[in-house]
């Protein structure tokens, strides 16, 4: 028998050559099956955030900034255009009297804030954070995704937040929210 035979033999239990080759097969086999399920697993999470993100802001109970229909003009060096913002009750009730959340103050889990980008009077994107400090896809306890008016995903949640944190992060502390300080 040739060295390396041997020692193959040797490593696997003295089982016979055919049976190693079909019983690291098999492990083999195993291992792939299961990291394609991980991987499909972790896309179906995915899909099903970005499809309650795109649902909850489009829900119809939101409450508008400071409770008036305003369209606001992008400040700030902001990439999001003319907005309408919107929150959800979870939200709003930790902002204060003024309809802003105090400086050095947190949402909790579950808050909803909606941007509603409009462009030639048309709505064109949901721009969405949701505060969920449990998530996988959260970034900053975040989660961060963006939604054409159809569905689409322009912004995934899997990203997490890489392309909006540095931006969001700028300024006052208002547990990274930005229109606080600009309107
Ligand atoms: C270059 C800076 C910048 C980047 C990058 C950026 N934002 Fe913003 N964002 C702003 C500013 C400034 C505001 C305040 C409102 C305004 O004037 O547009 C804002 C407001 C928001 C709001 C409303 C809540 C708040 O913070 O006031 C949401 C939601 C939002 N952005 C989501 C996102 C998401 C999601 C991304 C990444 C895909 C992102 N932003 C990337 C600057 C940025």
């Amino acid at each position: 028998m040739k060295c390396w035979n041997r020692s193959i033999y040797t490593i696997f239990n003295r089982k016979p050559l055919e049976q190693i080759n079909s019983q690291t097969m098999n492990i083999f086999n195993k291992a792939l099956i299961l990291s394609i399920s991980l991987l499909t697993i972790v896309s179906c999470q995915k899909k099903k955030l970005n499809e309650e993100l795109y649902e909850a802001a489009k829900a119809t109970d939101l409450q508008f900034y400071k409770n008036k229909d305003t369209l606001y003009s992008g400040a700030g060096g902001s990439p999001h255009g003319s907005f309408k913002l919107k929150f959800n009750s979870t939200a709003v009730s930790s902002l204060g009297a003024d309809g802003k959340l105090p400086v050095g103050a947190e949402f909790s889990n579950g808050s909803v804030i909606v941007k509603e980008v409009y462009s030639g009077g048309e709505l064109t994107f949901y721009v969405v954070m949701k505060k969920d400090s449990e998530s996988k896809f959260q970034g900053e306890n975040w989660v961060w995704g963006e939604y054409k008016p159809n569905g689409d995903v322009a912004y995934s949640v899997s990203d997490k937040g890489n392309s909006c944190i540095s931006c969001h992060s700028a300024g006052v502390s208002r547990d990274l929210t930005r229109s606080f300080d600009l309107h």
